[in-house]
């Protein structure tokens, strides 16, 4: 198939692309787009064609549910059995924006979408172009990230286009994305709980709920004894090729042992990179030193931590060292998923 690559600099200068964009989503085939988070590959929600096109292309397990996406408040309804009080209070304080609600699915969604789930994820994202494209489709669009399963999410579309070109109908570039982690998931099924920390924070969920959210136990544990609530926090995702390991402790050892480790790399022939901040980035001498951003910079860190991992699988790098960026408000979703790339592989130095 032959992808189609559109910029879409103005919604309303491009949206002849758009409403193509929309009839190649309600006639069933897949576009990718730009949210807030990451690039999204979408398909029509409520037609099980669409979703297993979603599934084949990404080549993704198919109990793996997939989250849909609404452009307006009223479109929550007909997804769902019932709009209990805390999704009208979270909806006001959070959407359109990185929050995705977990609730029990109504008969329209087909279990196709949901991965066999009587649950559905729904999400109201935040950027112009992935509301249009809602708008234009005249349906909810199921859309995961629009990388390979098991490589890292896209945060631009050149990402999209190298896991995804001649598999699917037509990608709408718009630029790069903001935010760079995908959406905070809460389900509120039953007690309210985080199921993929996000930059909706849990402290913030709390506040407007006046009640205290809780975080899936099965995320902050290292083994993998316990099974994750959401079927796709147990897969090792965001994955680069590269082995990863993360080295925690005071910068000035820090820096040592990452130096000492390359070195040993590099005599057994092998290329190390580091991916560092840029208080200590010139303390480095590895063979590729990558920079994520300044140390107390959070956003610029989740909005950059993607792009490095695909740097790295470009530049053929077989071994990655990696600071830890436990920053205090996004800094649990940022080491949620570094640690997640790492296979948990971390030293304390
Ligand atoms: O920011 C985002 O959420 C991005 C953009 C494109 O909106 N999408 C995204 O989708 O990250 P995906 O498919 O890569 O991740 C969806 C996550 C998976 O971990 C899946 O298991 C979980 O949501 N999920 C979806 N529906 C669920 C359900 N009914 N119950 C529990 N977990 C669910
Ligand atoms: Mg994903």
């Amino acid at each position: 198939m032959d992808t189609e690559f559109v910029q879409i600099k103005d919604v309303e200068m491009d949206k002849e692309w758009l409403v193509r964009a929309g009839e190649f989503i309600r006639l069933g085939e897949l576009v990718a787009f730009p949210t807030e988070t990451v690039y999204g590959l979408g398909g029509n929600a409520l037609a099980p064609e669409a979703s297993r096109r979603i599934y084949a292309a990404k080549g993704r397990p198919s109990d793996n549910p997939l989250i849909v996406h609404i452009a307006r408040f009223s479109e929550l309804a007909p997804l769902v059995k019932e709009v209990p009080e805390s999704a009208v209070r979270l909806a006001k304080a959070f959407w359109p924006g990185p929050l995705t609600m977990i609730l029990p699915k109504s008969e329209c969604v087909p279990l196709e979408t949901t991965g066999g789930l009587d649950t559905v994820a729904v999400r109201m994202p935040n950027h112009p172009v992935a509301r249009e494209l809602i708008s234009e489709s005249h349906c909810p669009i199921a859309a995961p990230s629009a990388n390979v399963s098991g490589r890292p999410s896209p945060t631009c579309a050149e990402h999209v286009k190298e896991d995804l070109d001649g598999k699917i109908a037509m990608i709408l570039d718009g630029g790069s994305v903001d935010i760079g982690l995908e959406s905070t998931i809460i389900d509120l099924t039953g007690k309210p709980m985080v199921l993929r920390p996000g930059y909706i924070t849990t402290e913030m969920l709390s506040a407007v709920l006046g009640k205290a959210v809780t975080i899936d136990p099965a995320l902050l544990s290292v083994d993998n004894s316990k099974r994750p609530k959401a079927p796709g926090m147990k897969y090792r995702h965001y994955a680069p090729r590269a082995q990863l390991l993360i080295v925690e402790g005071e910068d000035q050892k820090v820096v040592e042992h990452i130096n000492r480790l390359s070195a040993e790399q590099r005599l057994q022939g092998k290329k190390a990179a580091v991916i560092a901040t840029e208080e200590t980035i010139l303390c480095y001498q590895a063979d590729v030193v990558l920079c994520i951003g300044k140390r107390t910079d959070e956003d610029a860190i989740a909005r950059h931590l993607y792009e490095l991992l695909r740097q790295c699988d470009t530049l053929k790098i077989d071994q990655i060292y990696s600071e830890s960026f436990a920053t205090p408000r996004i800094g649990g979703a940022i080491m949620n998923r570094l640690l997640k790339a790492a296979g948990h592989q971390v030293v304390e130095v």
